[in-house]
């Protein structure tokens, strides 16, 4: 039987591991230098593999009893027991009391799975097939607009986690999109967006995917009545169909398909459910880019490729669920994080892929990481006793190099940092002139962004003391300024391509840290109260913004001030 699992959480500032831990931070004196000198199988021995990643964590601020403590850790918060219950679907998300089940959605069809006493197996394979079906429909012009023409834009109405996946792997995946095809994403209820958006469409030739779990939330429904009054209004003016409740009704019924938990919803927004796509609450939605959430990457790639994407998740699945703990990339990396957090007072954790196709990459992060873990009570509703989630961030390399990694390099806090790249770039290209110096004629520009990555990681690590600085001649008065402490910590993640597999593989794994983090603290990485009460003010606001003296007496004197304002200046 699922349910709400009796185990309190183990707070993990009582164990003995965590004892430890302090002392060994209290004495460690990070020498990356030394530890490479007395050790060179370092790198060797703190590399591992997980699925196509190759994961270095060798540049990290640990030492054998560190990582000793660590896993011990693990092993007093019960964290396998935790990782076996949210796979066998028990209701880990306590506070909405749900089973947790993303990894439900990308297991092979033919391993059954019940929770609840539900078939979930073959509830994800039909609603999957539901989804490939269509993707197959719009794909080869089967699926047509008022007019008859195929789609040729698709443009995903979603927010949070019912937008930042799609785009994301999107994005990551472009080189795989089908030619003539295109796919964009509206968001934001800034109007801007959704004008943007659709400002130089051919609405005959655009479906609209309405993407929201709950079909409840403001910016979506909103935004998704701006996007139908356009269709309206420009097939109208295109005399693509009459100016009716039947022409209407025809434009939506053709433009228009949902993702949708809300069924009943969709309807009454007049999507017909069978042209709605469902899933589950057992799936969170940062958690669901992997459900039908993804229909606009799956028509975009297409069935096999989402397929592949589909089975990069369940190779990490199947790692985090049957490594051991001593070379489990997840574990490891979540546990590193906890480290860093509780023991080196880290507070932010950058995120820099050194490939430009992953440019979503950490604001897609954002939420799985900061949405799961920024929490201040555990499970049980009793007080975290350790600081929790730390802030992620960060822009591709080597942008990112021209604009804040002199704080990474030079400052005064510590942030731990993964480098991720690929070996094999979608667009290789060769610089056939080169500029006469360090740069070859014919060199491989992948090649050079590369060495960027090998070389921030490597200064990171080893920094350059004084004694270097002074030996390239540079005036004493400024040998400080030019020193690089080293020290500081990174993780190097290497994959063959950024193929549809090795993106799951990458999503999976940060899903994978961010729940052991979670055990860890003992929090609800699950559920997301925090985002509530200001959807709820919104509404109680709204009414003092457009007008309403009353709503506005109510306000507080800073609120009310600023609306004053917003409404003086608002032509
Ligand atoms: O406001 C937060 C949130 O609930 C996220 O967790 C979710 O991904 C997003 O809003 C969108 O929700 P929905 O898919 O229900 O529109």
């Amino acid at each position: 039987m699922t349910s709400v699992p009796a185990r309190l959480p183990v707070d993990a500032t009582t164990t003995s591991a965590w004892g430890s831990l302090t002392e060994l931070s209290k004495n460690l004196q990070p020498d990356l230098r030394g530890w490479f000198a007395a050790d060179p199988a370092r790198a060797h021995r703190m590399s591992h593999q997980a699925a196509d990643l190759h994961v270095d964590l060798s540049k990290n601020l640990l030492d054998d009893e560190v990582l000793a403590s660590l896993l011990t850790l693990a092993e007093e918060v019960g964290l396998a027991e935790r990782r076996d219950a949210m796979f066998a679907g028990e209701h880990i998300n306590v506070t909405e009391d749900r089973a947790v089940l993303h990894t439900a959605l990308r297991r092979p069809s033919d391993e059954p799975l019940t929770v609840d006493g539900q078939d979930i197996a073959s509830d994800v394979a039909d609603e999957l097939a539901k989804v490939y079906a269509f993707a197959e429909k719009v794909r080869s012009g089967e699926w047509t607009g008022v007019t008859g023409e195929p789609v040729k834009t698709i443009v995903n109405i979603g927010i949070g986690g019912s937008d930042l996946g799609p785009v994301m792997a999107y994005e990551a995946l472009e080189p795989y999109v089908a030619a003539g095809l295109e796919c964009r994403f509206v968001s934001n209820i800034d109007p801007t967006d959704v004008a943007q958006k659709t400002a130089d469409l051919d609405p005959t030739t655009t479906l609209f995917i309405v993407a929201s779990k709950t079909f409840g939330t403001l910016e979506t429904l909103t935004n998704a009545r701006l996007a139908r009054d356009w269709l309206w209004r420009s097939l109208v003016a295109a005399g693509a169909i009459e100016d009716s409740e039947d022409g209407r009704a025809d434009a939506v019924a053709k433009h228009f398909v949902a993702v949708s938990t809300a069924l009943d919803k969709v309807e009454a927004f007049g999507i017909d459910p069978e042209n709605a796509f469902g899933f589950w609450d057992w799936v969170g939605g940062r958690y669901s880019v992997d459900s039908a959430i993804g229909t606009s990457l799956a028509v975009a790639i297409g069935p096999d490729a989402f397929a592949e994407f589909l089975g990069g998740f369940h190779a990490m699945d199947e790692h985090f669920r049957t490594t051991p703990f001593e070379s489990n990339v997840p574990v490891l990396m979540g546990l590193l994080n906890v480290w860093y957090v509780n023991f080196r007072d880290a507070h932010t954790h950058a995120v820099l892929p050194y490939a430009q196709q992953l440019h979503r990459f950490p604001a897609y992060l954002q939420q799985l990481t900061m949405e799961s873990n920024g929490k201040s009570v555990r499970w049980d509703g009793t007080p975290v006793t350790s600081d929790t989630g730390e802030v992620f961030w960060g822009e591709p390399g080597t942008n990112g190099q021209h604009a804040f990694y002199q704080l990474i390099h030079q400052g005064t806090r510590l942030i731990p940092a993964d480098f991720i790249a690929v070996a094999n770039p979608a667009y290789p290209l060769s610089d056939a002139v080169g500029d006469g110096g360090a740069v070859a004629a014919g060199a491989d520009v992948h090649g050079l962004f590369l060495a960027n990555f090998f070389a921030q990681t490597k200064a990171l690590a080893f920094g350059k003391t004084a004694d270097e600085v002074r030996a390239e001649g540079v005036a004493e008065d400024l040998v400080s300024a030019k020193v690089f402490s080293g020290n500081r910590p990174t993780t190097s993640i290497l994959a063959p391509a950024l193929t549809p597999a090795v993106l799951g593989q990458l999503v999976a794994l940060y899903e994978h840290i961010t729940f052991v983090q979670g055990v860890v603290w003992g929090i609800d990485s699950f559920d997301q109260w925090g985002v509530e009460l200001g959807k709820k003010l919104a509404l109680e606001i709204a009414p003092a913004v457009a007008g309403d003296e009353a709503a506005l007496a109510a306000q507080d004197p800073s609120t009310a001030a600023l609306i004053a304002k917003y409404r003086e200046l608002r032509a």
